[in-house]
């Protein structure tokens, strides 16, 4: 691919600063010259996500996710590097080159966006047109106002098989953009192609910047399947997305309303609760969790009464506690979904709905009365499993005036006392604590090991030199006026690992051109590469960065090279072999 400067690289990331851009995802404490907060990238409640405000990257202890402000974006917003360095170009307001960097894949993605968009207006169109009376009559008679149809760009795919294939091919879109957009498929003859979506009412499905990225479709019948959704692209992911986060984002709400459907999203929003949004279809995942948490404080839930929907809730529960949002529990009164809930209230559906959530419970109520239900409280036997059963849930708690507060309940409830329950909560907590300790301590020593490196798997068996490799790396490219002090004593061949030699000459290479050593490392490596560059080149608190302490990882390296090979080891005779197990004892003492 035609590649952007290394200067245009540069001027982006000078005119962008990391910490600020972080700063609106995410809270951001000072620590030294760092900022610290909670990991965006997967799910914690101690903070190990660092940004190196000196140098513009950013690490996290916990996940290992690293890189540059480049990187970050890539993550958060879900972009390729491309992408990415658009989007910060367009925020520092700079121009992009020349239009003859895109890769193909960029492209592909930019013309799937356009191919949503134009099937949005297409099946929108149908809606309104004669074709789609039986559409818009099935959307009235669900309540819904043409306002609420027009403001979720709802439509229509009329019941043919060629008819949004032949109007995109009209606008100039392929075959291959339409399959890639899952909007056709090739038929089984291969002869033709098909569309997707037929004879069914459209939800499309927008991203928090707007791109129409797939869509929901639901047959007017009882005919199976009830909804058909557009399976994962190249700008979708059912697990990643949720429905209406677009229009959440901008509600004044703090918290959003999480559902199972499209219909109790649209209701929820007819009934002025912007804030509603669904899965898609599948159950919550800890990436959808992350998600929310960076538009809301707090997480409703608010499933479907039936039994399903109330073990969805309690696992939901358990996922959004695990990126450390707080979440209510309502119940919806009759085993309704909100949908129906709301329209059986009609007019009076938004003061209806405002009553359940001014009486939602936390999840802490939620699942104490869920427990409850399974034990006979008439028996001292059943009292005490509750009891027992009930503090294992008051460990969860983090804050220990809720502890004391639902201790206060159990007691009430069970007629033990506040205090022993307090105390079977601090031996139980304390046990927590220290299994988890134990657990981050042996996942620390597995890495340090590196018996599962994947990145550099030659660690294991040479756990010494790679280090002192990474060493001498780090210490080229924070001194890279050291470059030919250092060429004159190591050449890659040196190296006695692979990935480590791919670096150093990398690295080299830059400096020997006069460039910054890191500009580019995300987009010329993988991005568990680049975690690992970023970690070893500026993570490292205890980096030993003077000249001694050069000699001695170059001695390191060079006594490792100057081993013989496994191989030169089985071939060589007896006198050799003893030789060389004299010298690696004097090594080891
Ligand atoms: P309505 O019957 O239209 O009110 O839908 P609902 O939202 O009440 O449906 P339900 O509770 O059955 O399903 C909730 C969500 O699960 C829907 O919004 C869809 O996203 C998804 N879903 C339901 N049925 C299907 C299906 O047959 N296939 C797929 N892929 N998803 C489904
Ligand atoms: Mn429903």
């Amino acid at each position: 691919m035609p590649r952007l400067s290394d200067e245009f690289i540069s001027e982006i990331k000078y005119r962008n600063d990391l910490g600020e851009l972080a700063g609106s995802y995410m809270q951001l404490k000072r620590r030294g010259r760092n900022l610290v907060g909670l990991c965006p990238f997967h799910g914690e409640k101690t903070p190990s996500f660092n940004i190196y405000t000196e140098n513009g990257s950013f690490y996290c202890f916990g996940c290992g996710t690293g890189g540059d402000i480049i990187t970050f974006v890539m993550k958060i917003e879900n972009l390729d590097y491309m992408e990415a360095v658009k989007f910060l170009a367009e925020r520092a307001g700079m121009t992009m080159p020349e239009d003859d960097y895109d890769d193909s894949m960029s492209k592909l993605r930019t013309r799937i966006y356009e191919a949503n968009r134009e099937a949005a207006r297409f099946f929108y169109s149908k809606l309104v047109s004669k074709e789609g009376a039986e559409g818009l009559r099935y959307l009235r008679n669900r309540g819904l106002a043409d306002s609420t149809i027009r403001r979720f760009g709802l439509g229509f795919a009329p019941d043919e098989r060629f008819s949004l294939g032949n109007h995109l091919r009209s606008r100039g879109f392929t075959e291959a953009e339409m399959i890639a957009a899952n909007l056709v498929f090739k038929s089984r003859s291969g002869n033709s192609v098909l569309d997707r979506f037929y004879n069914r009412v459209m939800f499309p499905i927008i991203d928090v910047r707007g791109n129409v990225i797939a869509f929901g479709g639901r047959i007017m019948s009882d005919q199976k399947p009830k909804y058909l959704n557009t399976s994962d692209t190249l700008v979708f992911n059912k697990s990643y997305n949720l429905f209406s986060l677009n229009n959440a984002k901008n509600s004044k709400s703090d918290s959003l309303i999480l559902c199972e459907g499209y219909m109790d999203v649209i209701s929820l929003n007819q009934a002025g609760f912007t804030n509603a949004v669904a899965t898609l279809g599948t159950a919550l995942t800890a990436d959808q969790a992350s998600l929310m948490k960076r538009y809301c404080k707090e997480v409703i839930l608010c499933y479907d009464a039936d039994e399903a929907g109330q073990k969805a809730t309690a696992r939901a529960i358990n996922i959004l506690r695990g990126v450390g949002l707080p979440v209510r529990v309502i119940s919806i009164p009759d085993g309704k979904d909100p949908d129906e809930f709301i329209r059986r209230h009609g007019d009076k559906g938004h003061a209806a709905f405002q009553n359940v959530l001014d009486n939602s419970g936390n999840d802490m109520d939620y699942r104490l009365q869920k427990l409850k239900l399974r034990f006979d409280m008439n028996a001292s036997q059943g009292k005490l499993d509750y009891l027992n059963e009930g503090v294992k849930l008051l460990c969860e708690l983090d804050n220990p005036m809720e502890r004391e507060l639902y201790a206060s309940r159990l007691s009430d409830e069970t007629g033990v006392s506040r205090d022993s329950i307090l105390e079977q909560v601090r031996i139980g907590v304390k046990r927590k604590e220290k299994g988890r300790r134990k657990q981050q301590f042996s996942q620390m020593q597995r890495r340090l090991s590196g018996r599962d490196d994947s990145v550099n798997p030659q660690r294991a068996d040479h756990p010494r030199v790679t280090n002192a490799e990474e060493n001498l790396i780090t210490y080229l490219v924070r001194n890279p006026d050291k470059l030919t002090y250092i060429h004159e004593r190591v050449s890659p061949d040196d190296f006695s690992t692979i990935f480590n030699r791919k670096l150093y000459a990398y690295f080299s290479d830059k400096i020997l051109n006069n460039l910054d050593p890191m500009t580019t490392v995300s987009a010329d490596f993988s991005s568990k590469e680049s975690s690992r560059i970023f970690y070893i080149v500026n993570a490292r608190e205890n980096f030993a960065n003077t000249p001694q302490a050069l000699d001695e990882y170059i001695g390191i390296i060079l006594k490792e090279k100057a081993k013989p090979s496994e191989s030169e080891i089985k071939n060589s005779s007896s006198d050799e072999f003893a030789d060389f197990f004299s010298r690696m004892k004097n090594d080891h003492q």
